[in-house]
């Protein structure tokens, strides 16, 4: 993004060695985890880019948060301070907490949907997808179709089709509980929604009487572009306290913007829906004081969601991002334009034209980024994407593309600069870099377990 310090806001005052492998070492490692990265060992891995997921670094504040914790089964001190935390951040009056994101959509998805019902969402992440479909009930995505083009320069694209979701409630809203956006749009690259498209969908919404519920996983994120390109004239507490005023709910993973490692969380206004999903919280995560997490867990995210609003942590944060996005645009290495909040995503098509579709360039990509750097990250594409279940065939991904995620706080600029030049080095041979072929190929969910082979 446009002119962002990259200088760290923090200094260092514990550190967790990572180790330098050689290219040859890494030959042998990805090779013995069947070319799948995500069966190697994170200590045969020196940068971690796999994920944004849990895996930031937690402020002083946080650790201290974490010796104040108060283990009660119920009514903890800790609960009541994420309570206030979540109040005084995002406005809501009530809150559940979960041990994950998944878990709050399980635990909302059952109190409000059943069989045949339809979900309208900008882009479900894949576990919202899943935790629908658990229920018998359907996804509708309405990206807006900037969203899905590549190189579109729009600064919201992860906007909902606002036109596309009145119809969608006019001709069959008898069939929809709640309306969904994600923010920002992960499975569209990280992409912010506007204020304005917010404010739009609640007003569809109002019009054909439907609750809104953001999907918040990466909320501070969006807020912060919202910031900068929209509402310069709001600070960033303040878009925050906007968008959570246009929603009913949110589900929340907070391993993300609570900057904490495990945890997630559902947040209501309505006092009965609130009892509703109490009772289901208790049999799927634990008494609703608590939900599946400790007392200091919650202490560690109410501290992570006053921190995560900051602007000087923000700037940094996107600054890091577009950072690493501008060294690669320079050497002409295809990238999904603009980046988002969390990640760079490489367009594998444009990066490896020679390597076929059903040859998986972004898997292929991927390990030739751990070979070369010991980078590790993941494929969004065709391996991901799985087969057809009516014809067998790969459901060949619209894009094929390699994510490099940047957890929070955790890498420095020099550690972003290695990446960048093993990408740039990759890019470079990219006449030499083969495609793969699968050795084994579980029925379902194949990438987290499957086995490859180079092609020759
Ligand atoms: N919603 C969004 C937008 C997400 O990105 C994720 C997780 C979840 C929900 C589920 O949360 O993992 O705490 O159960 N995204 C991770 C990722 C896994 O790598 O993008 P969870």
């Amino acid at each position: 993004m446009e002119n962002l310090p990259i200088l760290e806001p923090y200094r260092i005052k514990v550190v967790e060695p990572v180790r330098q492998s050689t290219v040859e070492e890494r030959r042998g490692l990805i090779a013995e985890a069947g070319y799948n990265p995500f069966l190697l060992r994170s200590e045969d891995v020196f940068i971690d880019l796999l994920t944004d997921s849990g895996t930031g670094a937690m402020s002083q504040r946080q650790w201290g948060a974490v010796m104040d914790g108060d283990e009660a089964y119920a009514g903890s001190r800790s609960f009541y301070r994420l309570k206030e935390a979540v109040e005084e951040v995002l406005g809501f009056p009530c809150v559940i907490p979960t041990h994950q994101g998944r878990a709050a959509e399980h635990v909302l998805f059952t109190s409000m949907l059943k069989a045949g019902d339809l979900v309208p969402n900008n882009m479900h992440f894949d576990t919202t997808k899943a935790h629908v479909q658990h229920r018998g009930a359907e996804t509708v995505d309405l990206l807006c179709p900037e969203g899905y083009e590549a190189a579109s320069a729009h600064p919201f694209k992860g906007n909902m089709d606002t036109a596309a979701l009145d119809r969608l409630l006019t001709e069959r809203g008898k069939r929809v509980p709640l309306v969904m956006v994600t923010v920002t749009c992960n499975s569209g690259g990280g992409q912010p929604v506007s204020l304005e498209n917010l404010t739009e969908v609640r007003r569809i919404c109002d019009r054909h009487s439907k609750p809104l519920f953001l999907d918040a996983a990466r909320f501070a994120e969006n807020a912060f572009f919202i910031q900068r390109r929209e509402r310069p004239d709001l600070s960033v507490p303040e878009v925050v306290r906007q968008m959570m005023s246009l929603a009913d709910g949110i589900t929340m993973s907070a391993k993300k913007d609570a900057l904490v490692n495990i945890g997630g969380m559902i947040a209501l206004r309505d006092e009965a829906l609130y009892r509703e999903c109490s009772n289901w919280a208790i049999l799927f995560e634990g008494f609703p004081t608590y939900g599946g997490l400790a007392g200091r867990d919650l202490d560690a995210m109410a501290q992570g969601l006053r921190e995560v609003v900051d602007v000087g942590y923000l700037a940094h944060r996107l600054g890091q991002v577009a950072y690493l996005a501008d060294r690669l645009r320079e050497a002409g290495v295809p990238i999904v334009e603009p980046p988002g909040g969390h990640a760079v995503y490489l367009d594998a098509r444009r990066f490896l034209p020679n390597v076929p579709q059903d040859q998986f360039p972004a898997w292929a990509l991927s390990v030739e980024l751990y070979i070369k750097g010991g980078i590790r990250t993941v494929e969004i594409g065709t391996v991901l994407s799985g087969r057809n279940p009516a014809t067998g065939e790969h459901d060949y991904a619209r894009l094929e593309l390699l994510r490099l995620a940047v957890p929070r706080r955790t890498y420095t600029q020099s550690h972003l600069d290695w990446v960048a030049k093993s990408v740039i080095d990759v890019y470079r041979r990219r006449d030499e870099v083969r495609g793969v072929r699968f050795t084994y190929e579980p029925p379902v969910l194949r990438h987290f377990t499957a086995r490859f082979e180079p092609l020759a």
